[in-house]
């Protein structure tokens, strides 16, 4: 069997930084720093093959086997609930899920709450575990606009600065899971492939601060 692993690694920031982990722990593959196009990254001296894909599609690359271990944030697992195993908490990528308004709202109880966020799973049940009715508007990015243009009563979304909370005029009205990156592997690779998954975890555990 082919004990080449494969790697899904989330685009982005996240993903340059949990690189830089996996590299610390012993398995560089030094052109994927070089600025191209390029998704798909071997190095067969090391038996690992890294590929770049949107955050959010890592757990689907994992739960599928295209990938053997990939990185996910915590938010897109409790989300997408994915049929994968959670290695290890890279304590990076560190920020929370919260629930946010403008400033001034009061929630008035007699009403459905509207709910704005790509969160939708995550919001239903959070505020399911309130009792609190709801409808969520489902959106794909810039949420915190939905409150200001009278679109939602509230959002959930991502806080990791505050920033952007802080520049459009909303608050935090609870925190409802902090966050940050974790080693997943298929299910089937674990098995199959344990001893290489295994040295990778432990590499990597060596490098979490
Ligand atoms: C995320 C999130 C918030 C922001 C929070 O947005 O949705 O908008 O980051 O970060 P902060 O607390 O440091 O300001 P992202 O940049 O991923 O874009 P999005 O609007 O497409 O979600």
């Amino acid at each position: 069997m082919d004990q080449t692993v494969n790697v899904a690694l989330p685009k982005g920031r996240l993903g340059d930084n949990v690189y830089e982990m996996f590299e610390k722990a012993g398995f560089p593959s030094p052109s994927i720093k070089e600025t191209s196009r390029k998704l798909l990254f071997e190095n067969d001296l090391h038996g690992v093959r890294y590929f770049w894909v949107k955050p959010s599609d890592v757990p689907i690359y994992v739960e599928r086997g295209a990938a053997d271990i990939g990185v996910a944030g915590k938010d897109t697992l409790l989300e997408l609930g994915p049929d994968v195993y959670e290695l290890l908490d890279l304590k990076t990528g560190n920020c929370s899920i919260v629930a946010a308004a403008p400033r001034n709202f009061r929630d008035d109880k007699r009403k459905t709450l509207r709910v704005a966020t790509k969160f939708v799973n995550i919001a239903r049940s959070y505020y399911s575990s309130l009792g609190r009715d709801i409808d969520i508007i489902r959106l794909n990015g810039s949420i915190e606009l939905a409150p200001l243009l009278g679109l939602s009563d509230v959002i959930v979304d991502i806080f990791e600065t505050g920033t952007t909370l802080r520049e459009n005029d909303l608050e935090v009205l609870s925190v409802i899971v902090p966050i940050s990156a974790r080693l997943i592997a298929n299910k089937a690779s674990f098995k199959f492939k344990n001893k290489k998954l295994e040295q990778i975890k432990d590499s990597l555990r060596a490098q979490v601060r």
